[in-house]
């Protein structure tokens, strides 16, 4: 559906412009889970996990979604919401002469850092699409398919695989937000859950498998550094898409008459299942063949690959596994792509199809510099001691989208009228219950929170 709205341009004339909405209710929804569910959960998160000593990250992990997660989504829609348009756009309409715009701007670039470090692993997910079709990992024991793995990120093939990504998230984004981003998250996501909880059950049902369960749910605090903390933060803010504009673009499109309050509820317990779902999946698999939890970034895929070798109809479950996964990272990389086209598209009344070319001529050049920083061509090139590729996604998870984070609430908390808040969130004339609370949050303790955070890990405090 589409509605008309009057949105003054630069020369102060009304212009009409037509915005998308999406359809219905579950179309919202859908499409924000979509960006929300995808290799934050299943590639991310269990690496993470792995990296940082397992339950006690995950109780952290659980805290910061709950208590400045949501919180932060909830900013995001209701201020893309309140003001129809995209995220630079919304804080120049909120706060007129104020550099709160820079909040947006902070989106812009995090979102494109994002984009050329994420293409470049939902390459990776077609390759192991059809490696496993092919039975290319029939027979490998664990040396094996670790050694698979590393050739391959350091050769030149992920970036054939990263451009087939960018085209067909360039293209949903081109054709509009309705038509596009609804129906693939509504078909698509269910299955994949499906098959999660199958590959839970196998992994549940493996050999020694106790000991990854443990690993994941009994909490050995010896394991927590300050830096965990961050880094737990961090990824509650990338796994529910939020601390960069993403969720304001998406709430731009949200009907007045839906409930913002129950969509992040539905949104966030959607995300966080997901992601426990695929420690399920793996850790059991990693303590039954003998892997390495600290494995790092590679550690879904090699250790996925083991589980469908060891599983009836494996090769085909781990082609139709993989190909879910390639388009779940796509619905996330659509929304990534959504929040630079819809800044041009309202900016310069530029059309959608013009924007989307001209942002997507900037990713493919900067995730191709991704993709290349894993191979010898530009790995010596070191950023604080990382390649560009890991230095991209541990500067917007652990710094950039914190502080964009940190922004948002500030912003709602302090310098948005109680008035429009209360507005916004309020539904066929009722104030719901979580208002105050959910203010008292946005002034306070988020905002406390991420600087404890912060100043923790610089060692100020603690
Ligand atoms: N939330 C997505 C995931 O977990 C990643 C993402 C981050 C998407 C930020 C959009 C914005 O895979």
């Amino acid at each position: 559906m589409s509605v008309v709205m009057k949105k003054p341009n630069t020369a102060n004339e009304e212009v009409a412009v037509t915005r998308d909405t999406f359809g219905s209710k579950f179309g919202i929804v859908a499409a924000a889970a979509g960006s929300a569910v995808g290799l934050g959960n299943v590639w991310r998160f269990p690496y993470i996990v792995g990296e940082n000593g397992g339950g006690a990250f995950i109780l952290i992990y659980l805290a910061c979604i709950l208590v400045v997660g949501m919180a932060a989504m909830l900013c995001e829609f209701l201020i893309g919401r309140r003001t129809g348009t995209n995220a630079v756009q919304a804080f120049k309409k909120l706060a007129p002469n104020t550099p709160w715009f820079l909040t947006g701007w902070m989106g812009i670039i995090t979102s494109v850092l994002i984009l050329s470090f994420y293409s470049g692993v939902a390459g990776w997910c077609i390759h192991y699409m059809i490696a496993s079709l092919m039975g290319g990992f029939t027979g490998l024991d664990a040396g094996g398919i670790n050694q698979t793995f590393g050739a391959f990120i350091t050769g030149y093939e992920p970036i054939f695989y990263q451009m087939i990504i960018l085209f067909i998230t360039a293209g949903v984004v081109f054709f509009g937000v309705k038509k596009g981003i609804e129906r693939v998250s509504k078909i698509l996501m269910p299955l994949l859950v499906v098959l999660l909880v199958l590959l839970g059950v196998n992994s549940l049902m493996l050999p020694n498998a106790v000991a990854g369960f443990e690993f994941l749910f009994k909490p050995d605090w010896s394991g927590v550094t300050p830096e965990s903390i961050l880094i737990a933060l961090g990824h509650s803010f990338f796994t529910l898409s939020v601390g960069m504009g993403v969720m304001m673009t998406y709430g731009s499109y949200i009907k007045k008459s839906d409930n913002l309050g129950t969509s992040v509820v539905s949104i966030t317990a959607a995300d966080t299942s997901i992601a426990l779902l695929a420690g399920i999946v793996i850790f059991p698999a990693v303590f039954s063949f003998g892997l390495e939890a600290a494995e790092g970034p590679g550690l879904v895929f090699v250790t996925l690959p083991h589980i469908f070798n060891n599983m009836p109809f494996g090769q085909l479950l781990g082609g139709v596994f993989f190909f879910l996964l390639t388009i779940a990272a796509i619905t996330s990389t659509i929304s990534l792509l959504e929040v630079n086209v819809a800044y041009l598209q309202d900016t310069f009344n530029w059309k959608r199809s013009k924007s989307t070319i001209a942002v997507i001529s900037v990713i493919v050049v900067t995730s191709i510099i991704c993709s290349l920083s894993n191979t010898e061509v530009l790995g010596h090139i070191k950023l604080f001691g990382l390649n560009f590729f890991d230095f991209a996604d541990k500067v917007t998870n652990d710094y950039l989208m914190p502080i964009g984070g940190l922004f948002i609430v500030l912003f709602t908390g302090w310098y948005m009228k109680k008035e429009d808040i209360v507005d916004e969130l309020t539904v066929e004339g009722q104030k719901p219950w979580y208002v105050e609370p959910f203010l008292f949050i946005v002034k306070f303790v988020a905002p406390v929170l991420i600087a404890i955070v912060f100043l923790n890990t610089i060692g100020l405090v603690g």
